[in-house]
C-alpha cells in the first residue's frame, strides 16, 4: 500500500472506532476518534490504564482549539504560535462537549498539535481530534519506533503507522493554563525558561502541590529491570553492589567511570542531552532485551531538556515527582 492509501485506511479505521498508532515527534501514540467514548474506552483496556486517567487530544490547526476549549487565555495562542506543531501540551478548560472517557471527568482538556509528517496528515485526513496516550502498556516505558508499539500492544492495536524513530524521544512539555497562576505538569524538550521567553514571566512547577497529577505516579516509565541512579563519583561503587548480590548489572552512561567491573555491561549512550533524549527510552528496553536485572544510570545533568530527562529517570526508579526535584537539586 501507498503512503496515502495507508493514511486513509487508518483514518477510517478512527471513524469506524478503531485504534491507530502513530508517530509523533515525541514518542509513538494510541489513537482513538476523541468524539467517539466506545472508541476511547478501548484505549484504556488497550493499555490497561486506569479510566480515570485523561487523554491528551491530538488536533491539526490551531483554530481547532475553540473547538475543544473555552476561555483561552493570550498565553495560549502565544505558546500555541511559537510552539505549535510541536512537542507542547496545553491543558485548557474544556468545552462542555468533550467526552467525559477523554478529560476523565475534570473540566480540562489537553490539547496538542504533533510535528510529525505523518500525525498531521493522519489529522488532516481524519478531519478532527485524534484522542492519545502513549502507545504502551500503563506504567511502563513509552514506544519510540513502530516495531516497540508492537512490542508493547501487538495485536490490540488495529493500525500501526511506521514513522522510524521518533526524533525528540521523550514525551511533550504539559504546562496548565486552565487557572490564573501557569503551572508546568511535566518537563520536556520545550523548557520553562524558553516558555516564560515567549510570555515575559515565569512560572510555577506543580511540585509541592497536593494537585492530581495523573502520570504523575511515582512509578513510570519503567523497564523491567531495575533502574539505580547514580552520578560519575558513586557509579562504580553502586555497580560493585549490584554484582555483589549476584544480579545481572549493566551501565547506562556516556563514558565509562574509573574501575569499571567487566562482569557488568556498558550501554552506551551519546553525552548531548538532545541526544539522550532520543536514546533513553531506546536504552531501557535494549536494557530489558539482553536481560538485565539493574540498570546503572549516571544521571544527567539538571539543564534544558535534562530537567525532563531527570523526570523520566526518577519515575523509572520508582522515586516519584516530588523527589524529583529534591533530586534534581543534588545533581
Ligand atoms: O508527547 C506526548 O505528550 C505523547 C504523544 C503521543 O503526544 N502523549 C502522551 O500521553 O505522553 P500520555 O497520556 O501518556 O501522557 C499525557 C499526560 C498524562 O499523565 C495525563 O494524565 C495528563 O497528560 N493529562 C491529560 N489531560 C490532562 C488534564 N486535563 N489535566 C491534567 N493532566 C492531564
Ligand atoms: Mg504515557
Amino acid at each position: 500500500m501507498n503512503r496515502s492509501d495507508l493514511i486513509k485506511q487508518a483514518a477510517a479505521t478512527l471513524h469506524a472506532g478503531g485504534l491507530v498508532a502513530f508517530p509523533t515527534e515525541t514518542v509513538y501514540g494510541l489513537g482513538a476518534d476523541a468524539t467517539n467514548p466506545e472508541a476511547v474506552k478501548r484505549i484504556f483496556s488497550a493499555k490497561g490504564r486506569p479510566s480515570d486517567h485523561p487523554l491528551i487530544v491530538h488536533i491539526g490547526e490551531i483554530g481547532e482549539l475553540t473547538k475543544w476549549a473555552k476561555d483561552i487565555p493570550d498565553s495560549a495562542w502565544e505558546l500555541a504560535k511559537k510552539f505549535w506543531p510541536g512537542p507542547l501540551t496545553m491543558i485548557l478548560r474544556r468545552n462542555d462537549t468533550v467526552c467525559d472517557s477523554v478529560t476523565g471527568m475534570l473540566d480540562t482538556v489537553a490539547l496538542r498539535i504533533p510535528e510529525h509528517p505523518l500525525a498531521l496528515e493522519l489529522l488532516r485526513e481524519f478531519g478532527g481530534g485524534i484522542a492519545a496516550p502513549s502507545a504502551n502498556r500503563y506504567g511502563r516505558v513509552s514506544p519510540t519506533s513502530a516495531e516497540d508499539v508492537y512490542e508493547e500492544l501487538g495485536d490490540r492495536v488495529d493500525v500501526i503507522l511506521d514513522g522510524g524513530r521518533c526524533s525528540v524521544g521523550i514525551e511533550s512539555t504539559i504546562v496548565d493554563l486552565s487557572a490564573a497562576v501557569p503551572r508546568l505538569l511535566r518537563p520536556g524538550s520545550i523548557t520553562k525558561e524558553a516558555m516564560s521567553h515567549v510570555l515575559g514571566f515565569s512560572f510555577e512547577a506543580a511540585e509541592g502541590t497536593d494537585i492530581r497529577y495523573p502520570g504523575g505516579d511515582p512509578s513510570h516509565y519503567s523497564p523491567m529491570a531495575r533502574v539505580v541512579l547514580a552520578t560519575w563519583e558513586n557509579a562504580e561503587e553502586k555497580l560493585k553492589e549490584c554484582l555483589g548480590n549476584g544480579e545481572r548489572v549493566g551501565l547506562l552512561a556516556s563514558h565509562l567511570p574509573n574501575n569499571f567491573p567487566p562482569d557488568a555491561v556498558w550501554l552506551r549512550i551519546k553525552c548531548a542531552l538532545e541526544e539522550q533524549a532520543y536514546e533513553l527510552y531506546h536504552s531501557l528496553r535494549q536494557a530489558d532485551h539482553i536481560g538485565l536485572q539493574v540498570l546503572v544510570v549516571v544521571m544527567p545533568e539538571n539543564s534544558g531538556i535534562g530537567q525532563a530527562l531527570c523526570d523520566r529517570l526518577y519515575r523509572a526508579a520508582g522515586l516519584g515527582f516530588s523527589n524529583t526535584i529534591n533530586a534534581l537539586e543534588r545533581h
